[in-house]
């Protein structure tokens, strides 16, 4: 009998390859199989960060999104096919590790954190062995290369999916200290705009790829434009005391 192989959800951090754990290289230089998601015709941003640490015998299986911003969240065509998708990418990673192949399946960041890794993992996990390796998130590489604490003492920090519609926006910052926009975008003006009735413009920042060679750090009120593209952050730090 074939023994099953472990599912592995590698997060390789945010962009800089040097924030990648030892443990993830480690996992990555000897995995048989080496799956990742990525827009069509794109390398892929997770496959990218992990390049120079991929086994060089590895069979790489590319899991191309069906479209990614071209589908409005609101269209119930969107749950339909993504849900279709991921039973897809599942099944093909099945067949792998059903036949004794460990799979490491490559995440921007950490796996748990807005990763679609998760819909991999929610589908297989009653099946197989799996091992999540964490990474570093975006965010904590937004507010390393801006210089900006994020929360001191007890603040309290929220994170917000930038899809949400602006009065979710504007309610959910009602009484936090500090504040991150995921999934900025096409969504920088509405947060602008959040920001602006919440009293909070003035003290964000927009950080574009952040932690990459492209990387750009903008104060919210230098900003003229509100374009931004899809690896973008609006964080808003806390009340950076002094003690
Ligand atoms: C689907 S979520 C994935 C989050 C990821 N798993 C993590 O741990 O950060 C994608 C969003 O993360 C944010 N993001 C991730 N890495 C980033 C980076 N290096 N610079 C700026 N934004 C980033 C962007 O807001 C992007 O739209």
């Amino acid at each position: 009998m074939t023994l099953r192989g472990k599912l592995f959800g590698v997060g390789v951090g945010p962009g800089d390859p040097e924030l990648m754990t030892l443990k993830a290289a480690r996992v990555l230089a000897t995995a048989p199989v080496t799956a990742f998601f990525s827009k069509r015709g794109k390398t892929g941003h997770a496959r990218s960060i992990a390049n120079d640490f991929l086994n060089p015998k590895t069979n790489e299986i590319r899991l191309h999104y069906p479209f990614t911003t071209e589908m409005d969240l609101k269209d119930p065509r969107y749950q339909t096919e993504m849900i279709r998708f991921y039973d897809v990418c599942a099944e093909q990673l099945e067949s792998q590790l059903l036949d004794g192949k460990d799979v490491a399946v490559l995440c921007e960041g950490d796996p748990f954190f807005y990763g679609s890794f998760m819909y991999i993992f929610d589908r297989l996990r009653s099946s197989f062995v799996v091992e999540v390796i964490p990474g570093v998130t975006g965010m904590s590489a937004c507010w390393t290369r801006a210089m900006q604490p994020i929360t001191h003492g007890d603040d309290v920090l929220v994170v917000l999916p930038a899809t949400l519609p602006e009065e979710a926006l504007v309610e959910r910052l009602i009484g936090a200290d500090a504040a991150v926009f995921m999934k900025v975008g096409r969504n920088l003006a509405k947060i602008r705009s959040a920001l602006i009735r919440s009293g909070l413009l003035d003290r964000a920042f927009c950080i574009e790829q952040g932690s990459m060679p492209n990387e750009r750090i903008s104060r919210m009120i230098d900003k003229t434009d509100d374009d931004a593209g899809y690896f973008t952050i609006v964080l808003v730090p806390g009340r950076q005391r002094q003690r």
